[in-house]
């Protein structure tokens, strides 16, 4: 009954499958292999536009990675206070960057606001050279707090972006873009570069695959020398057959969105049941859930075999992560526990 993380969840059998078949016999190393040309095929008709696509290990590699192609040094990288990029990646976007500062910004329910975004563009350049020039915007889809911008905001923050004296660029934090897409039901095209986006990290892992993650680049801009990039983080994979043969069986007749849809929905079902007893912190929109329970309840499901996350700084919140893997049945198990620890 695990609701810590996606990451725990185990690798769809599709996937498993798909590694199983592209491990036969040699095939060419270091992205020139048959699945990587495939996969850029995929993602270009998937995204109905042309895409740099740069398969890595990890969500971190990615963000930093994308960071890194579209700000110098000297440059400013705008994000939530609450971002991967900005609590949880240890420095990377900083370090792969060679040392571009994170504006970390306040925003509700995990999500920036173009007036904020606006407001910190505005507060800055009376400083000249003595600042940081303003780079790019980076936005979690879906966010860490389990909310998801719609197309329509994610627009009106890439048009500020845009539109400032610095024309910065637009990154997508997608660790948790199929939870997003699921959500908003629209075309992968308008959620992202239809909609100001640059460059995307593309995240598998949580959603079903095992090590599979890739940086899709719109902007050709951006594109430059990112192989060498990849490279020198380390991020060339050799047997790179084995990330993109999993990223083809994830997209394959629109599993990631079935993945994607069985987590969304038990997210919501445990919402449904719920959200008259707890208090949830912000509004349950993808597959993740944070709400507010006394700390007997907590020990209470802790004791009757409930794994989740206590978070971080508090005593009585709880995260509840669902996945592809989540089953109903522990999903109802959870919600009459968690009744009865409040009765
Ligand atoms: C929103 C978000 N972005 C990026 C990542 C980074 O992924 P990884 O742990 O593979 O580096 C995570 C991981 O939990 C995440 O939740």
């Amino acid at each position: 009954m695990n609701f810590r993380s996606d990451n725990e969840a185990p690798v769809a059998e599709p996937i498993m499958q798909a590694l199983l078949e592209a491990n036969q016999g040699f095939a060419e190393s270091y992205g020139y292999d048959h699945y990587t040309e495939m996969l850029e095929k995929r993602l270009t008709d998937i995204f109905e536009h042309w895409v740099a696509v740069i398969p890595l290990t990890t969500g971190t590699a990615a963000n930093a990675l994308a960071v890194a192609q579209c700000t110098p040094p000297y440059g400013a990288v705008y994000c939530h206070e609450n971002a991967h990029l900005n609590k949880d990646e240890c420095g990377a976007p900083e370090f792969y960057s060679a040392g571009a500062k994170l504006v970390d910004l306040p925003g509700e329910h995990g999500k920036l606001s173009p007036e904020i975004l606006q407001k910190a563009l505005a507060a800055t350049g009376a400083h000249g050279e003595h600042e940081n020039r303003p780079s790019c915007l980076s936005l979690t889809q879906s966010t860490e707090a389990g909310t998801i911008y719609t197309v329509d905001e994610i627009r009106t923050l890439t048009e500020v972006a845009k539109q400032s004296p610095w024309q910065l660029a637009c990154h997508m934090d997608g660790s948790r873009f199929a939870n997003a897409l699921a959500a908003l039901k629209c075309a992968p095209a308008e959620m992202t570069w239809k909609s100001g986006i640059d460059l995307l990290s593309l995240g598998a892992t949580k959603n079903g695959a095992m090590l599979a993650e890739a940086l899709v680049i719109f902007n050709p801009d951006y594109a430059t020398e990112i192989k060498r990039r990849r490279k020198r983080a380390g991020q060339l994979v050799s047997k790179m057959r084995f990330i993109s043969a999993q990223m083809l069986a994830w997209l394959k007749d629109d599993l990631w969105l079935q993945l994607a849809t069985h987590a969304n929905s038990m997210a919501a079902g445990f919402y449904r049941e719920m959200q008259s007893r707890v208090e949830f912190l912000f509004p349950v929109q993808a597959n993740e859930a944070f709400l507010r329970l006394p700390e007997t309840a907590i020990a209470e499901l802790q004791q009757a075999g409930f794994a989740f996350h206590v978070w971080p700084g508090s005593t009585d919140v709880i995260r509840l992560v669902f996945s592809h893997a989540t089953r109903p049945e522990d999903c109802a198990a959870l919600v009459t526990h968690m009744n009865r620890a409040l009765a």
